[in-house]
């Protein structure tokens, strides 16, 4: 944790320096155009343009914000979860996650990561798996045994076990799924 907020501080710190060189550079950028042009909204964007890059430099580890913590879960919940994903889930998605017989989409590689993963918080994989999953009765298990499907996927998908998931939306909300 203090490590990620280290190198957060030091992006910030960097694209703090570069705006700073950027805007040193920029006044004699500006006086190219004569005084008569003074309102220059056509140079507008190039003055903008400049410190583009140092802005969004930080922008992915800006995603764990403050009281976020990487996504955990307990190897005794992926144990249950694999037995429950086997039994309702793998027809759909596949033993192995990478998709089923019956047209569930992979629950790994890049689309997936792209939708629960890649910085997003583990409310959105449990929220989707507790309210839509499996498609024919959703919502028909417990909290817990929801957790316990989402730490399946998350071991499945490579993330390391720790803190046990929790059920609550305002923790999971601080969760995070980042490689
Ligand atoms: C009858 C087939 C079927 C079963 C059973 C099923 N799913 Fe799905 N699942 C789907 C389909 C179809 C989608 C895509 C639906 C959508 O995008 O709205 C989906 C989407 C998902 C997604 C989102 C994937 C993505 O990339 O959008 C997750 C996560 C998921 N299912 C988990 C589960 C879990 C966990 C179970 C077992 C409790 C389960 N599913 C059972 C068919 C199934």
């Amino acid at each position: 944790m203090k490590l990620l907020v280290d190198i957060r501080t030091r992006k910030a710190l960097l694209a703090l320096a570069v705006a700073a060189s950027a805007s040193v550079a920029l006044p004699a950028l500006a006086q190219a155009p004569a005084i008569g042009q003074a309102p220059a909204v056509g140079q507008a964007p190039a003055i903008g343009q400049a410190p583009a890059p140092a802005t969004t430099a930080p922008a992915a580890p800006a995603e764990m914000a403050a009281g976020d913590k990487p996504v955990s879960y307990s190897e005794d919940q992926a144990t249950r979860g694999k037995e429950t994903y086997t039994r309702v889930c793998a027809d759909c998605h596949g033993d192995d996650l990478r998709g089923g017989l019956i047209g569930g989409p992979p629950l790994r590689g890049n689309a997936f990561d792209d939708k629960f993963a890649n910085g997003s918080p583990a409310s959105g994989l449990f929220g989707f798996i507790s309210t839509q999953m499996p498609p024919d009765s959703p919502g028909q298990f417990s909290p817990a045994v929801y957790a316990e499907l989402t730490a399946y996927i998350l071991k499945q998908n490579g993330y390391t076990s720790g803190a046990a998931l929790p059920t609550d939306l305002d923790a999971l909300d601080h969760l995070i799924i980042q490689k």
